[in-house]
């Protein structure tokens, strides 16, 4: 049956809204890339795969966020998938106006093979993309990102759920 054409969206109280979609558990992820000489860091739960043929992930970046300027200049960026034990991390990433510089000191790093971005050790499990697409998302950029290697450091671990704005653990 088609929608009447006349149908307007009715308004959308941003506090429901967020009420709403934080019902749907997630992962918790930092995303990471380099781009004008420095390393920036987010911490996101948008993180989504999306294809296998080819192999495509995305994340859903705050256009007001100092991030995504930094990974639109840069096209390479990387995905560390947290475990329950880095709670500290996300929450770290994800203070607004922290300092960029010797923002890993604090958290054991190395470097992704394919793309030079940070990837946190102790993470689950670790994706280095280059950016395939940037698509329109309102507030946010949807960027979609071909895989160009993958790596599974903690296989059993348990994750870090993000569930009605609260971390959780996977009982
Ligand atoms: C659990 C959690 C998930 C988040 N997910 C996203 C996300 O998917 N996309 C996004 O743009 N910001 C997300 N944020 C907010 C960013 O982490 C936050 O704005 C961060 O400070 C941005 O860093 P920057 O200002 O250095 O770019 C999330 C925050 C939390 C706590």
């Amino acid at each position: 049956m088609q929608p009447p054409a006349d149908l307007v969206p009715l308004p959308v109280d941003p506090v429901l809204f967020r009420q709403v979609t934080g019902r749907f558990a997630t992962g918790v992820a930092i995303v990471t890339t380099a781009a004008g000489g420095a390393d920036h860091a987010m911490t996101v739960n948008s993180f989504t795969s999306v294809s296998l043929d080819p192999p495509l992930v995305l994340v859903c970046v705050d256009r007001a966020s100092r991030f995504h300027g930094a990974v639109l200049d840069s096209g390479l960026w990387a995905v560390s998938v947290l475990g329950a034990g880095q709670r500290a991390a996300a929450e770290r990433f994800a203070t607004r106006g922290r300092p960029l510089e010797g923002q890993f000191a604090d958290w054991p790093h190395h470097r992704g093979a394919g793309t030079g971005a940070v990837l946190l050790s102790g993470s689950l499990a670790t994706i280095e993309c280059r950016t395939h697409a940037v698509h329109d998302g309102g507030d946010h950029a949807i960027v979609v990102g071909r895989v160009l290697d993958l790596d599974l450091p903690d296989p059993d671990g348990a994750p870090l759920v993000f569930h009605a704005g609260t971390y959780r653990a996977i009982a």
